[in-house]
């Protein structure tokens, strides 16, 4: 009943460590696919899946390490293998603190005055009040909520969207084509929090760019492929939008030419938002293990219909 993990050395001995801190006794962890027995191998941690996943006949569990998904090719996971995404503390606290930090540096005009800074120009910008700010996060998953709960106390105006209809309090919560577009047209900071696949790849284009507030921002986490690139920096030189926060690209790397590097209302991290922390980590992965030995719910289970 092996625990197999797939990753490089400095995170196996951080997970090694880790797990070792909650992962049952009967459960043996291995960190080298070469000296296991393909044929123990129930659970496998792992941010891609392996080329020969097909040689775990007994595999019940694939977990991913990472929250998204989208990596993992579903036509290749046989159809009894369950998916789990990673949902953890870690990846959660530091995405409310990067999209916090975030709408704050955009609420701030820190971007511009980082501009202004280049120019030695000393130009107070009229400033908005939070009430007077409306933020927008596509995704009321696990982090979007999580990042407007983390909102929440600076008193901006707060709206969310997703596929089906939620209420959470002090939120406006959207969903479906109308819910959509209401919740483009009143976004002043727009976030991104939703996962890829085929209905959100593109989504952010320019008819978006032409629908939100003049003046808007956004906060880009989801994924790379879900931001028509060009379509940002369009919006930007036109000045439609006023600035964006970038975490992730497609493709990532960010090629060393990509304009994104350069343009002087961007700013972009390399995909660090959340880094999925072991500790933490480990401790959800032995939970769900628990869980699945005695017949529960798995956190983070994938649907693979919808593909998140
Ligand atoms: P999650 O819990 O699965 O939530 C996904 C949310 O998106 C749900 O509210 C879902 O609606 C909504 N959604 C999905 N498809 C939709 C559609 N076609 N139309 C409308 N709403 C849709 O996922 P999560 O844990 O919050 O993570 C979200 C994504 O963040 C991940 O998939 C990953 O790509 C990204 N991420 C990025 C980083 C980073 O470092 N940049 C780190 C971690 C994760 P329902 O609630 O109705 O199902
Ligand atoms: C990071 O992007 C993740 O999906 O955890």
């Amino acid at each position: 009943m092996t625990l197999l993990c797939n990753m490089d050395p400095a995170r196996a001995a951080a997970f090694a460590e880790a797990f070792g801190r909650v992962l049952p006794d009967d459960i043996p962890l291995s960190f080298d696919a070469a000296s296991v027995d393909p044929d123990d191998v129930r659970y496998l941690l792992s941010w891609l899946m392996p080329e020969d996943i097909d040689r775990y006949t007994n595999l019940e569990i694939m977990f991913s390490t990472g929250a998204g998904i989208d990596q993992f090719p579903f036509d290749r996971l046989p159809s009894n293998v369950k998916l789990v995404r990673m949902v953890e503390d870690g990846i959660i606290r530091m995405m409310q603190e990067y999209v916090a930090l975030s709408v704050l540096m955009l609420h701030r005009n820190f971007i511009h005055y980082k501009e202004h800074q280049n120019k030695a120009l000393w130009q107070p910008i009229p400033q908005p009040q939070t009430a007077e700010r409306r933020v927008g996060v596509l995704g009321l998953g696990v982090l979007g909520q999580a990042v407007l709960d983390r909102l929440a106390p600076f008193g901006f105006e707060l709206s969310g969207w997703s596929r089906s209809a939620k209420s959470i309090p002090g939120i406006t919560c959207l969903s479906g084509n109308d819910g959509f577009a209401q919740l483009i047209a009143t976004s002043d900071i727009l976030i991104c929090l939703l996962p890829l696949t085929e209905e959100t790849a593109g989504l952010i284009d320019a008819r978006i760019f032409s629908q939100m507030p003049k003046g808007a921002s956004l906060v880009q986490v989801g994924r790379g492929a879900q931001l028509d690139h060009q379509s940002l920096l369009d919006a930007l030189d036109q000045d439609r939008l006023s600035a964006a926060v970038i975490d992730v690209t497609e493709p990532e790397p960010l090629p060393a030419d990509h304009p994104f590097w350069s343009h002087p209302r961007i700013m972009l991290t390399p995909h660090i938002a959340s880094v999925t922390q072991p500790s933490t980590a480990a401790m959800a992965v032995s939970d769900n293990i628990r869980r699945h030995l005695q017949g529960q719910d798995l956190i983070g289970l994938v649907d693979r219909n919808r593909n998140y």
